[in-house]
């Protein structure tokens, strides 16, 4: 008789980082013959990859332990690891919290997930946090089946910023920079594998160097991929971005019209204390340049409000940011003091309530300014291409346009949708999302979309 096939599940929080590391733990672990589990209770490791970023989401780490606590005594023999950003934050400190976790292991220590796992069993605990030695960084996403002909690729590792609210750099360690081949060479694999889209991955993905090779070249030489449909690059931060990298990106049919640009805020005495290293008017001037080249170019950003010493003055400035630049989409956050960070010793605190009421105002403004941006699309035929079911509801597909804007398609099913262009003609838009219908295949059979990357 053959023993039943070992299992995992993987509970991933917070930012893309994140999102493939999963996929690359996921990947070595089916490596090791284990297939996945759907949900904790059925899995021999359950790992939880955790994100630090705001004390909100490290908190839930917690709060999911809690609700596993009858794993161990169900069946002793199960690993809990606990993974990520808290994992390296907190280390061994995690044991006393909670003492059912087996295993530690920081974002730069996921190399040596097999081993650690194979090691483990009886009553000792591992914690494998090193930072500074770079020799178990996995790049590669590998093989682990990911729906929705997407694929992140990471081509940098940690931050040598200094943002003044941020924890990254703690968690993540100092940049490290993967080699513009082999950058280039998963991305061949994985579009030779039938993937449609890549994304480029880092913390600030445009600082990215490989000698005298800067982002720019990686862009030009990515987005030549043949069966490549689409390409983005996340985060960028404004401080390096450069006329070559628009230029790039204005040159490239594959290369999607659309830039995640985390700005933090609209005044330039709280990006002083932020130290973010430009000027709302340096940071105007990259996208204008930027629409200049791509008119129909989408933008997003990153704001946080409530920052130490944010008066309402500052944060008009924000309001007033939003309303000129017109962004497609906003995440926005109530500044979080993380222990450690230079802003968490800052004086002059913005009380939670008023830090609420501006968050409240500033996604009121930016719902409405979205909901236009949306409305204008209706009426509109856009290449789709489809991840799987929508959020609200399992029976609805749900894919993406070339410039990220969410489209739901009732009555497709996502399974046999998922992975696949398509184009939608746009009936109804609202301020998070768009709803459409497939427009049917042209009578040659080939699919328009895939001529069409760029038309939203
Ligand atoms: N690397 C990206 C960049 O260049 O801005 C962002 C990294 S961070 C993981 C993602 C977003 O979380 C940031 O852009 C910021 O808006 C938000 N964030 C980071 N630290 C925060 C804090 N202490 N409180 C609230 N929001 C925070
Ligand atoms: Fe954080 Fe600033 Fe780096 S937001 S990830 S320290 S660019």
């Amino acid at each position: 008789m053959t023993a039943p096939q070992r299992r995992y599940y993987i509970k991933t929080w917070g930012c893309q980082m994140n999102v493939q590391d999963q996929q690359k733990m996921a990947s070595l672990l089916e490596g090791e013959g284990y297939a996945p589990a759907p949900s904790a209770r059925e899995a021999d490791v359950v790992l939880l990859n955790t994100c630090s970023v705001r004390e909100k989401a490290a908190e839930k780490l917690f709060t999911f332990l809690g609700r596993i606590k009858g794993l161990k005594a169900r069946s002793a023999g199960t690993l809990i690891g606990v993974t990520g950003c808290v994992a390296q934050q907190e280390g061994e400190a995690i044991f006393r919290r909670a003492p059912q976790v087996d295993l530690v292991l920081g974002p730069r220590r996921i190399g040596n997930l097999p081993d650690l796992v194979a090691a483990a069993g009886g009553a000792q605990r591992r914690v494998d946090t090193a930072l500074d030695d770079l020799t178990a960084i996995t790049w590669d996403g590998g093989t682990a089946t990911r729906p929705g002909g997407k694929a992140f690729l990471t081509i940098m590792e940690g931050c040598n910023m200094a943002c003044t609210f941020c924890i990254v750099p703690r968690t993540r360690g100092r940049e490290v920079h993967r080699p513009l081949e082999a950058v280039v060479e998963e991305g061949r694999r994985r579009t030779g594998e039938g993937i449609l889209e890549l994304e480029l991955l880092g913390q600030t993905v445009n600082a990215y160097r490989d000698g005298r090779r800067a982002f720019h070249h990686l862009l030009d030489e990515v987005a030549q991929l043949p069966g490549l449909a689409r390409l983005r690059f996340t985060s960028s931060h404004p401080a390096f971005f450069t006329a070559n990298t628009a230029a790039v990106m204005a040159s490239h049919a594959s290369i999607c019209p659309q830039l995640h640009l985390p700005v933090q805020s609209g005044s330039d005495r709280v990006l002083g204390a932020m130290r973010r290293g430009y000027s709302t008017a340096d940071y105007l001037r990259r996208l204008e340049d930027l629409r200049r080249r791509i008119p129909h170019v989408a933008l997003s950003t990153d704001i946080i409000v409530g920052f130490p010493g944010e008066t309402e003055v500052d944060f008009r400035a924000t309001l007033d940011l939003l309303r000129r630049v017109r962004y497609a989409q906003v995440f926005a956050f109530a500044y979080s003091p993380r222990p450690g960070t230079a802003a968490a010793d800052m004086e002059s605190d913005v009380p939670g309530h008023v830090a609420s009421r501006r968050l409240t105002e500033l996604f009121t403004l930016q719902d409405a300014i979205s909901r236009e941006e949306n409305e204008a699309l209706v009426g509109r035929t856009l290449p789709v291409l489809f991840h799987g079911p929508s959020r609200r509801d399992l029976e609805v597909a749900a894919g993406r346009t070339a410039c990220n804007r969410v489209v739901n398609v009732p009555g497709l099913a996502p399974g046999a949708a998922s992975g696949h262009l398509r184009d939608v003609r746009i009936v109804a838009a609202g301020s998070h999302s768009l709803t459409g219908e497939v427009v049917p295949a042209q009578a040659d059979g080939r699919d328009p979309a895939v001529r069409e990357p760029r038309a939203s």
